[in-house]
């Protein structure tokens, strides 16, 4: 298994309810380290760039109206295997499917109010690591 660095944003859901901490203890627990992080609030303008991949679905708007609520907490998640355990941890999309004890099932509201964000994919974990941080940033 090779060490990974993934993208992972704790959404305005979970930070609205003080749900920084937990979040960050259980990624901490399961191996993945917090090698990058910041609490922002995105502008609109981050909101639809950060999503640009869902922009024709009918629910873009109401996505970048939630994102853009209050602030989220961006990190960049390293370790073993980073972007699918991260994704494992965050359990499915819709806390009604996601498995027991995961993020989702444990703290999401719903489909949209998901509370953690993950990158998808090696690929895009690049791509979206970047879109938040400065290569020297993660280096650490
Ligand atoms: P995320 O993993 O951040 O990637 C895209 C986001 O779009 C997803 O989590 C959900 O928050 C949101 N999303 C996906 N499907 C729907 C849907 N059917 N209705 C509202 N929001 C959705």
């Amino acid at each position: 298994m090779a060490i990974e660095t993934t993208l992972s944003i704790l959404k305005p859901d979970a930070v609205e309810r003080n749900l920084v901490g937990k979040i960050i203890a259980r990624f901490e627990e399961e191996g993945l380290r917090p090698v990058a992080i910041r609490r922002m609030h995105l502008s609109r303008a981050d909101a639809e760039g950060f999503y640009a991949v869902h922009k024709e679905r009918p629910f873009f708007g109401e996505l970048v109206e939630f994102m853009t609520r209050s602030p989220v907490v961006v990190m960049a998640l390293r370790g073993e295997n980073a972007v699918a355990r991260n994704r494992e941890i965050m359990g499915a999309t819709n806390p009604a499917e996601a498995a027991e004890g995961t993020l989702r099932k444990l703290y999401a509201k719903s489909i949209g109010e998901n509370t953690v964000h993950g990158s998808d994919s090696a690929e895009n974990a690049a791509i979206e690591v970047a879109y938040f941080f400065r290569t020297t940033e993660v280096n650490g």
